[in-house]
C-alpha cells in the first residue's frame, strides 16, 4: 500500500484571508460539511482568537462537525492557545496549530526577537497546548526564507515538547520546486527525532509553483499538505487541494501516494465555494475551471471522438463531472429538486427546500431549462443569504436611446418602507443610486461585473460586486433574469453583508 498524504484543509481558515472572502458563520458550517463529504484529514475552521466572531465559528464548526480532525490558529502566545483549545474542545480530535516566524527577516523586522526567544516561546507555546490535546502542530512561518539548521533546532524541540505535526511553509510563494524538495529531505536527515511526527507543508502560489512545491514535498518526504478548494487564500492564494489529489491520483504510477479525498465531489466543492465565496474560477483553472476538460480545435475533437485517451488525462467523472448536469424545467417536482440539490452538496431543512422550491417555480416558468448554475444561484439568494437589514420590495427602470434612465426602488428598511426615483447615466446606475440614497452607504463600488448564468437569451443574469467600506471589503452577488434587477439585488447583498461584518456577527 502506498504512503498516506494527510490533507490539511485551510479554506475557510488561510483561504478566507482572500480579499472580500470573509464567510459567515452558516457558508463556514456548510463548507465544513462539504469537506467532511470530500474525506479531508483535518479542517483548519479559523483563528480563534482573532475576533469573536471568528471564535464562535470555529466553536461551532468543532461542537458539530463529527469524523474529522478540526484545528484552530494560534500564535504562539497563551492567549491564543487558551482560547483555541476553548473553541475546539468539544472536536473530534481537535487540533491546536500554532505558529512562529523562524526567517532571520521576520525577527528582526516583525517579531524583534532572538533566534533564542523565539526557540523558547515555541517549546513553551508547544508545551501549553500539549497540556489540552495531544494533537499539536507547529509551523514555522516562512520557514522557506529561514536558516534551515536553526528550523532543524526549533522543530527538534517543539517534538520533545508534545508537537506531533511540523509545518514547513513558504509563507512568501518563493521557493522553486528542486529547491523546496531538498529542503523537506534536509529536514527529514538532519532532525533525530522526526520519525515522532508528521512533516507538513504549507505553499503559496505567489509565482504560481505552489501545487509543483507541495509534490516535490510529498517526493521528499513530506506526508501532509496544507491546501484550500479553487486554491484561494491570501494574495495568490495558497495550494489547491484539487490539484495535489488529482495530481497523486493521476499520476500514482510516478508519485506512489494516495490521499483519501472523495475525489467525485471535487466539482460540486469548487462551486460550493464559488457561490459562497463569490470568488470566480478562471476559466482554464487546472481540474475546476470551465475549459479544464473542453476541447476546442478540431484536431483535438477529432482525436477525442476517436479515442479520449489521446487528449484527455483524467476523466472528468473522476472530479464529479458529469455531462447531463442537465436539466430540471417548470414541470420537474419537489423531489427531484431536493435529489438535484442534494448531489450538489446542499442538504436543505423543509423549510430550505420549500422556499428554493417557490423561487425555482418562479424562474422556471420564464427559462426553459434550469441548470445546477441556477440553482446554486437560487440557493445563494434562498439559503445562503444573511439577516436582510435592507431588503428590496419592488423595482422598475426605464431605459432605451431615447429616454432619462430612472430607476423607481422600494426597499425595507429595518421594518419601515421606502421608496424613491432616480436618473442615472444608465438603469444600473440608476437604480444604485437610489438604493445608495435610501440606505445612506458611504461605500465604494470596487468592482462590477454581469455574466449571463447559462447561455440563451433567457438566462439568468448573475451580477457581482465588491464593495468597501472603511478598509472593510464585502462581496454581493444577486440573479435574476432581470440584469437590473440581478445587479440591485448584488449591491443590496453586499451592503447587508457590511451591516451584518459591522455588527461584529460571522
Ligand atoms: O502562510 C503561512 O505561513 C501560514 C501559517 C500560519 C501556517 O498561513
Ligand atoms: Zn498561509
Amino acid at each position: 500500500m502506498s504512503d498516506k498524504i494527510y490533507i490539511f484543509d485551510t479554506t475557510l481558515r488561510d483561504g478566507e484571508q482572500s480579499p472580500g472572502a470573509s464567510m459567515n458563520m452558516q457558508e463556514k458550517f456548510r463548507l465544513a460539511q462539504q469537506l467532511v463529504k470530500l474525506n479531508v484529514d483535518i479542517i483548519e475552521a479559523g483563528f480563534p482568537v482573532a475576533s469573536a466572531g471568528d471564535f464562535e465559528c470555529v466553536k461551532y464548526i468543532a461542537d458539530n462537525i463529527k469524523g474529522v480532525q478540526v484545528a484552530g490558529l494560534a500564535r504562539c502566545h497563551e492567549k491564543d492557545i487558551d482560547t483555541a483549545w476553548e473553541a475546539l474542545k468539544n472536536g473530534d480530535n481537535p487540533r491546536i496549530h500554532t505558529f512562529l516566524a523562524t526567517s532571520d527577516i521576520h525577527l528582526k523586522h516583525k517579531l524583534r526577537m532572538s533566534r533564542e526567544q523565539v526557540l523558547e516561546r515555541a517549546v513553551a507555546m508547544v508545551k501549553r497546548a500539549a497540556g489540552y490535546t495531544s494533537n499539536v502542530e507547529f509551523s514555522a512561518e516562512d520557514a522557506s526564507r529561514s536558516d534551515l539548521d536553526f528550523v532543524c533546532k526549533v522543530f527538534e524541540a517543539v517534538i520533545d515538547a508534545g508537537a506531533t505535526t511540523l509545518n514547513f511553509p513558504d509563507t512568501t510563494g518563493y521557493a522553486l520546486p528542486d529547491e523546496f524538495g531538498k529542503q523537506i529531505l534536509y529536514l527529514i536527515n538532519n532532525i533525530p527525532n522526526i520519525h515522532k511526527a508528521v512533516l507538513s507543508v504549507h505553499c503559496h502560489n505567489d509565482l504560481g509553483l505552489a501545487t509543483a512545491n507541495s509534490l516535490a514535498a510529498i517526493s521528499n518526504g513530506a506526508r501532509q499538505v496544507e491546501c484550500t478548494l479553487n486554491g484561494i487564500g491570501e494574495r495568490a492564494g495558497n495550494t489547491a487541494m484539487e490539484e495535489v489529489v488529482m495530481g497523486l491520483r493521476t499520476r500514482a504510477g510516478n508519485l506512489p501516494y494516495h490521499t483519501e479525498v472523495v475525489t467525485e465531489h471535487i466539482h460540486a466543492s469548487s462551486r460550493m465555494v464559488t457561490t459562497i465565496t463569490g470568488l470566480p474560477v478562471q476559466p482554464n483553472k487546472a481540474i475546476v475551471g470551465a475549459n479544464a476538460f473542453a476541447h476546442e480545435s478540431g484536431i483535438h475533437q477529432d482525436g477525442m471522438l476517436k479515442e479520449r485517451s489521446t487528449y484527455e488525462i483524467m476523466d472528468p467523472s473522476h472530479i464529479g463531472l458529469n455531462k447531463s448536469n442537465l436539466v430540471l424545467g417548470k414541470h420537474s417536482g419537489r423531489h427531484a429538486l431536493k435529489d438535484r440539490v442534494e448531489s450538489m452538496g446542499y442538504g436543505l431543512t423543509g423549510e430550505e427546500l420549500d422556499r428554493v422550491f417557490v423561487r425555482f417555480k418562479e424562474v422556471a416558468d420564464v427559462k426553459k431549462e434550469m441548470f445546477d448554475e441556477d440553482l446554486e444561484a437560487i440557493l445563494m439568494d434562498e439559503v445562503l443569504r444573511i439577516p436582510e437589514a435592507y431588503q428590496l420590495l419592488s423595482m422598475g427602470v426605464m431605459g432605451g436611446s431615447k429616454t432619462l434612465p430612472t430607476a423607481a426602488v422600494r426597499l425595507l428598511i429595518d421594518g419601515e418602507e421606502f421608496q424613491k426615483a432616480v436618473i442615472g447615466i444608465g438603469p444600473i446606475d440608476a437604480s444604485f443610486r437610489a438604493i445608495a440614497e435610501m440606505t445612506g452607504t458611504s461605500s465604494q463600488l470596487q468592482y462590477f461585473s454581469v455574466s449571463s448564468i447559462t447561455g440563451g437569451t433567457d438566462a439568468q443574469g448573475e451580477v457581482m460586486v465588491r464593495i468597501e467600506e472603511e478598509g472593510k471589503v464585502v462581496v454581493g452577488q444577486g440573479s435574476d433574469p432581470d440584469i437590473v434587477t440581478a445587479a440591485a439585488k448584488a449591491y443590496l447583498n453586499g451592503l447587508n453583508r457590511l451591516v451584518f461584518l459591522n455588527k461584529g456577527a460571522k
